[in-house]
């Protein structure tokens, strides 16, 4: 089963926005989907138009010991499942008295069915979770903004992911909040396909409002403006994904 873990360099980069499309993309060419955010945040749930004082969620269900997975949502039709983090009281780091690979060994154990995938929607550096995440992902997915401050994000976020055992060719790249009209959004891209080659997305997500419009009237980019150039981009972006995600598939 292909589990792609889709992080930032930084916050903001659009992680929680791409994990949530490409899930509904996929789910959309009737590929089954697990979506899930290991966010405190609890923002991913948003993009699938779950209302917004539900507070249920894994993270809850698993501290008072019961099945995490009975958090989970169907989303549309039976293809996407989401599992959202839910509202916690206190964000405080508490560790993780599961383990590091407490969500690595809890995905093998789900039951998987033909061409699976699994999004993992990560949250920043330094909280736990985001370490589950990396541990149970064959695959990630880094969303950097268009902006200098990617160049010289990118070397510790790549060893990050080295370091939790992805091989450099599982870790992808995407650049999002590009804007054509600025010169130096245009050098960054330059500069990171240099650095990345064929790992980097071949189009960058232009900065486009309909993507705020969309969430905000909390519904699917797809459905609120489908002919939007970022909605266009996504779209090729996870055609790209499911390319590599599908060369790969057996490897893992
Ligand atoms: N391509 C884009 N164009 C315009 N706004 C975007 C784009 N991608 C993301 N956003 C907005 O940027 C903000 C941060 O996105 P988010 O997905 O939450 O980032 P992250 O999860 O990396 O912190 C959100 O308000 C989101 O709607
Ligand atoms: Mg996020």
């Amino acid at each position: 089963m292909a589990i792609l873990a889709v992080c930032g360099v930084k916050g903001g980069c659009g992680a929680t926005t791409v994990a949530a499309s490409l899930a509904l993309l996929w789910q959309r060419q009737q590929r089954p989907v697990l979506a899930m955010d290991l966010c405190r945040q609890n923002l991913l749930r948003l993009h699938f138009g779950m209302a917004w004082d539900e507070g249920d969620g894994w993270r809850s269900r698993l501290d008072a010991g019961a099945d995490w997975m009975r958090a989970a949502w169907e989303v549309g039709d039976h293809h996407l499942t989401l599992v959202p983090h839910g509202r916690v009281e206190v964000d405080v780091d508490q560790g993780e008295p599961q383990g590091d690979d407490w969500l690595r060994d809890e995905l093998a154990l789900l039951e998987k069915q033909a061409g699976q995938r699994t999004v993992l929607d990560l949250p920043a550096r330094g909280v736990a979770e985001r370490q589950q995440g990396l541990n149970a992902a064959n695959h990630a997915l880094v969303m950097l903004s268009a902006e200098p401050a990617s160049c010289a994000l990118l070397e510790m976020a790549e060893a990050e992911l080295l370091a939790s055992g992805l091989p450099s060719e599982r870790i992808l790249f995407a650049i999002n909040h590009f804007n054509p009209l600025r010169q130096l959004d245009g050098d960054v891209e330059l500069m990171l396909r240099k650095t990345l080659g064929p790992r980097l997305a071949p189009l960058p997500i232009h900065r486009d409002e309909a993507v705020r419009e969309a969430f905000a009237k909390q519904r699917p980019l797809f459905d609120y403006a489908p002919e939007s150039q970022a909605a266009d981009d996504l779209r090729q972006l996870a055609t790209w994904l499911s390319v590599r995600l599908d060369a790969d598939r057996g490897g893992a």
